[in-house]
């Protein structure tokens, strides 16, 4: 699949089968945000799989129906005394690096024929206690993932973005 195909095969699913995923698809879609760049090539993330016994406490921290139907969690986290900061403004690019990775994920995800949903909309206090995270390491991003049983409709991208020339601008803002 080339890969703008691919991006666009990629969406939120907010329905999975109750299946399992097989380890080595996990470990697959885990390599490939491992291997994300990263500003200084710092990676300061890792990512906390929630799949067995903190698997009902994690939905708490998020209250959707649907979230309660993925059968794994990624809860992906900052490292903040890793994370690179711009000289010029001191600006921590924490957040940017493990979107980069997240966004990985995702895509690999696609891929192979599972199906994720970025969540921030979470509560941090509750994942934080819940993960016994350290003050320095920040709750980013939760992937939801799992086998879709729902879909998305991949021409979405011509009406539900911004059109190419109210986002692409060439040598200046606008
Ligand atoms: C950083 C980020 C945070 C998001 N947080 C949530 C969330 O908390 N809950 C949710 O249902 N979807 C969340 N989403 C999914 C977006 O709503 C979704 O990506 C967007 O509407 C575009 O739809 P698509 O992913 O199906 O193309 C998030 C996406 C991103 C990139």
């Amino acid at each position: 699949m080339e890969f703008l195909e691919l991006a666009k095969h990629r969406y939120s699913a907010r329905k999975y089968k109750n299946k399992e995923i097989e380890e080595d698809l996990l470990n697959y879609v885990l390599e490939s945000g491992r291997i994300a760049p990263s500003a200084n090539n710092t990676q300061p993330w890792v990512f906390i799989v929630v799949k067995n016994e903190n698997k009902d406490k994690l939905r708490e921290c998020y209250h959707r129906e649907w979230f309660n139907s993925a059968p794994v969690y990624i809860v992906i986290c900052g490292n903040h005394q890793q994370s690179w900061k711009r000289a010029s403004d001191g600006k921590d690019h924490c957040d940017i690096d493990a979107s980069i990775a997240t966004d990985h994920m995702t895509l690999a995800a696609t891929e192979k024929g599972l199906a994720t949903c970025w969540v921030c909309n979470f509560n941090t206090q509750m994942v934080t206690a819940l993960l016994g995270l350290p003050e320095h390491i920040e709750p980013i991003a939760i992937l939801s993932v799992g086998y879709p049983d729902d879909s998305a409709d991949i021409k979405r991208h011509g009406t539900k973005r911004k059109k190419f020339n109210d986002v692409v601008f060439y040598e200046g803002y606008k």
